[in-house]
């Protein structure tokens, strides 16, 4: 069984995590399949919207971290591919998020257009208590979304805020109930897949365009950043704790 089931109707590609027993955290080879899918509904005429989700339970434990230890990150990796691709993708892109959201489970969410959550969404982005930094160009895109101080809660402290608290601060559009949070995404991306495809795009390169170049750019800066604190010391000691199930120790880092 594939991790990532793709399937298009009507115009409307969506994009399901399917890793269930690993909490839809997202591995190299799926990394390279999102990238994929997402270069393609850039240019081809059938995907007029992307749907992209999770299970019920769960939309998406973030990076592998068995992969964050075994496999250098570097800015040719999939996982930026991806982002570069959901980030440039002129088409309308939505997600359904329902139970955890962590990592890139939530930043990738700054890509897309619209976010329905379940009410039992949760979203982190626990870069620092990796020994990492933000990437998706968070650390740009949140402090605008949340205003500063909230932006720093999210990325310093890296806890969970609720569905209701990322519709406050407008993150996601709508909350549900988490059975009915697909069946939402999907019928809005048919609503959207109907209209005319020339003037989506253009409206969301208008909304989309000034900050194109520097959405780019805090990319290429994070990502730097990122590949180099993700061999150092506490970044291992970090993954290393989580797949030992203890408490990582930074006191000597
Ligand atoms: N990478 C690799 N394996 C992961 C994973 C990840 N990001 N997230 C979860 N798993 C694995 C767990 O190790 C566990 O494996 P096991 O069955 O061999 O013990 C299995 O998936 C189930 O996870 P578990 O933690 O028991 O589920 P939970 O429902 O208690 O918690 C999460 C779910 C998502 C809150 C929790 O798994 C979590 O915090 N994951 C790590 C998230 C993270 O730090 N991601 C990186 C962000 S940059």
């Amino acid at each position: 069984m594939t991790d990532i089931l793709q399937h298009r109707e009507t115009g409307v590609l969506t994009l399901t995590f399917n890793r269930l027993e690993r909490k839809n955290s997202i591995n190299v080879a799926m990394y390279g399949v999102l990238a994929e899918a997402f270069e393609q509904a850039a240019g081809d005429a059938q995907t007029r919207a992307v749907v992209i989700q999770g299970h019920e339970t769960v939309f998406s434990a973030g990076n592998d971290i068995a992969d964050f230890l075994s496999r250098p990150k570097d800015q040719e990796s999939p996982a930026f591919r991806f982002l570069r691709a959901i980030a440039a993708c002129p088409k309308p892109v939505l997600a359904a998020v329902c139970g955890p959201a962590v990592g890139v489970g939530t930043t990738m969410l700054l890509h897309c257009d619209l976010i329905y959550a379940g009410d039992n969404a949760a979203f982190s982005m626990p870069f620092v208590n990796l020994g990492l930094c933000p990437e998706a160009a968070s650390s740009l895109l949140l402090p605008r979304l949340f205003g500063y101080h909230r932006a720093a809660e999210a990325l310093l402290l890296g806890e969970p805020f609720l569905a209701e608290a990322a519709l406050e601060v407008g993150l996601v559009n709508r909350v549900v109930a988490p059975a009915e949070c697909s069946a939402l995404a999907q019928a809005q991306a048919r609503k959207l897949a109907a209209k005319p495809l020339a003037s989506l795009m253009a409206t969301k390169q208008l909304m989309k365009g000034a900050q194109q170049d520097v959405v780019r750019c805090q990319m290429d800066e994070e990502g730097a950043t990122f590949a180099r604190l993700l061999t150092a010391p506490a970044a291992r000691e970090a993954m290393t704790a989580f797949m030992e199930k203890r408490k990582p120790d930074f006191s000597n880092l």
